[in-house]
């Protein structure tokens, strides 16, 4: 079952799990954990457009316990209709009661227009582009999820992963702030309706992955580059690895609040 009396999240068990930006990244790393843990009969969808990138995570996971299937699919324009064929075909004719866990990562992320001035910001075309990857397609997603496995909610764990961002204003960031603070509130309304389900707002810290290089490439705001530069020349950067790890351990021990944002910084 998704918990026990002492709050872990039993993965030992077969488990379903599907994660989005699974081509790269932190995406790719949290997906080689947890493929780690998962028990006998666990089934894993990775999801991202990037073809040969997400065969490659695939590879990484695949194991005697561990199927895993991947999809090619621009999360910014799948349908209802599409996302729900995509989980319902990974599922292959198997039950959702087979399965002790059902988890699903919600990790697709990018970053936004890095260089217009927020004052500036007028392209809502562009700006709604943005918040559908970013807000309305990753709650789209969700929601087809827990319709799926309605029937076995008591077992389903939901991990948004967010960032510092969402809580914490960053200067030439607006579209990015924006976006992770509604997705993550998002999703801390539906732990406060949805006590049964598990669900964790998981924050990775700066991780050293292509987003810090666009950031660097794009922004027009000197605050945002000097952060930047400053991380990537110090070394502060956490690898993807790191905070896959810690990831994962805070979603084992189970010990968060519903909805909780945990940073990678927090105390376990
Ligand atoms: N890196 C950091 O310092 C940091 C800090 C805090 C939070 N985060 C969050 O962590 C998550 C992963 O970030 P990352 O740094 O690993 O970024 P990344 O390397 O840019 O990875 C982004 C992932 O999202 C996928 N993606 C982007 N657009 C997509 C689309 N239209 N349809 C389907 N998939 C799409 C990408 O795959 P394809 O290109 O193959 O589609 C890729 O797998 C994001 O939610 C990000 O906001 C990152």
């Amino acid at each position: 079952m998704a918990s026990s009396s002492s709050n872990n999240i039993d993965l030992s068990g077969p488990t379903y799990c599907v994660l989005s930006g699974a081509s790269q990244g932190i995406g790719r790393a949290i997906a080689v954990e947890i493929s780690k843990l998962l028990g006998p009969n666990s089934l894993m969808l990775l999801l991202a457009r990037n073809k040969a990138e997400l065969a490659v995570t695939a590879s990484l996971c695949e194991s005697d316990k561990v199927k895993v299937i991947f999809n090619s699919i621009d999360l910014s324009k799948a349908s209802n209709d599409e996302m729900k064929a995509v989980l319902n075909n990974s599922l292959a004719g198997r039950k959702v009661t087979d399965f002790n866990t059902s988890l699903i990562f919600h990790n697709v992320g990018s970053l936004g227009n890095l260089a217009v001035e927020t004052f500036r910001m007028e392209n809502m075309e562009e700006l709604r582009d943005y918040y559908d990857l970013n807000v309305f397609k990753v709650i789209a997603m969700n929601t087809q999820f827990l319709k799926i496995f309605e029937e076995v909610e008591d077992r389903v764990v939901v991990v948004n992963i967010t960032s510092l961002c969402a809580i914490k204003p960053m200067s030439g960031m607006a579209y990015y702030c924006s976006g992770k603070a509604a997705r993550e509130m998002y999703f801390k309304v539906l732990a406060e309706e949805k006590k049964r389900i598990r669900i964790l707002n998981y924050s990775p810290g700066p991780v050293e992955t292509a987003m810090i290089d666009y950031v660097l490439a794009e922004t027009v705001n000197e605050n945002l580059r000097d952060v930047f530069t400053t991380f990537k020349n110090q070394g502060t950067l956490l690898k993807p690895e790191m905070t896959a790890k810690k990831c994962v351990r805070v979603l084992q021990a189970g010990k968060f609040a519903p909805g909780e944002h945990v940073d990678y910084f927090d105390d376990e």
